[in-house]
């Protein structure tokens, strides 16, 4: 049984329930997190909490937690929930309304509700035990405000079921000039002569907390170039290496796309070293 927080209190996640006007529900108006936790150590959460809290004002969500706040809801489920291998998910919308009307209602509190779910054991810097995925390429067709965590998420869902369909364990996906943004629940990066690149940041792809991990891992040590520029469809299809990149995956190497090897069509040598540096310095975050 798991143990999730809703509006103030901690209950059986079974026994959570809200209401059918709330915004969340109707109009998919909210803001969401996913924090890792690794025997009650989380990684990245004053980030993940600075991404929040960003969103939430980007979408005018008037919400009046502090950093503490929001501590004490993880470190008390993550108590309640066993402290194993967990992913904290966090999520905050508009509130319920009393009618279904589009513009933001006045004077409703926001719902808070966040539970905690079992995730894998963290990777480990192997190649034999890496956990790789294939995955499929996309026209990205979600909104233009990718970079907010927002709850609706009906496009990723889409183009994440697009390649679930084909046997793959992700999709991504290419703005309409063949560059890459980002996959349906990833960010993306690729490896070519040792360089590691990925996107820049805009409005075309959440910002990862664990993308921006590994840059700084990568770039504190030293010894592996990264760029952050654009990626084209061609770069992607000729890359040494392709990775995608969450906080339950850490960083995962992509052994084929759409059915075609990436290089030689096995885990990379750069994954290797990165994979190591990220498990060495992931609980500095
Ligand atoms: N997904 N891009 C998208 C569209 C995502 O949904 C996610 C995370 C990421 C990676 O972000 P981060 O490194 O901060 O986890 C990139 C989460 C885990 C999810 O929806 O379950």
């Amino acid at each position: 049984m798991s143990i999730a927080f809703l509006d103030g209190a901690y209950l059986p996640l079974e026994e959570a329930r809200i209401s059918p006007l709330d915004r969340g529900f109707l109009f998919g108006d909210g803001i969401y997190e996913v924090v890792p936790s690794y025997a009650g150590s989380m990684v990245g959460f004053a980030p993940h909490i600075a991404r929040m809290k960003s969103g939430l004002a980007a979408v005018g969500i008037n919400l009046d937690w502090s950093e503490t706040d929001w501590a004490d809801l993880c470190n008390r489920l993550i108590t309640d929930n066993g402290a194993g291998n967990l992913g904290i998910y966090l999520h905050v919308s508009r509130g319920a309304d009393t009618k279904r009307f589009h513009g933001f209602p006045e004077n409703i509190a926001p719902t808070v509700f966040a539970f905690a779910f079992d995730i894998a054991p963290p990777p480990i810097a192997e190649k034999a035990l890496a956990r790789t995925y294939k995955v499929s390429t996309a026209r990205d067709l979600r909104w233009e405000r990718c970079h907010i965590k927002s709850t609706a998420l009906l496009g990723n869902v889409l183009h994440f079921q697009q390649g679930y369909e084909k046997g793959h364990g992700e999709t991504i996906l290419f703005n309409a000039n063949n560059e890459l943004t980002e996959a349906s629940a990833c960010n993306v990066f690729i490896v070519k002569n040792g360089i590691v690149i990925t996107p820049p940041l805009d409005n075309q792809l959440l910002p990862g907390i664990t993308r921006d991990i590994v840059l700084d891992v990568l770039r504190k040590d030293g010894s592996i170039p990264v760029e952050e520029r654009i990626v084209t469809m061609d770069e992607v299809t000729s890359a040494d290496e392709v990775w995608v990149t969450s906080s339950s995956k850490e960083i995962a190497p992509v052994i084929a796309v759409d059915d075609v090897p990436v290089g030689n069509g096995e885990v990379g040598d750069v994954w290797l070293a990165a994979q190591a540096l990220y498990t060495a310095g992931k609980f500095n975050y």
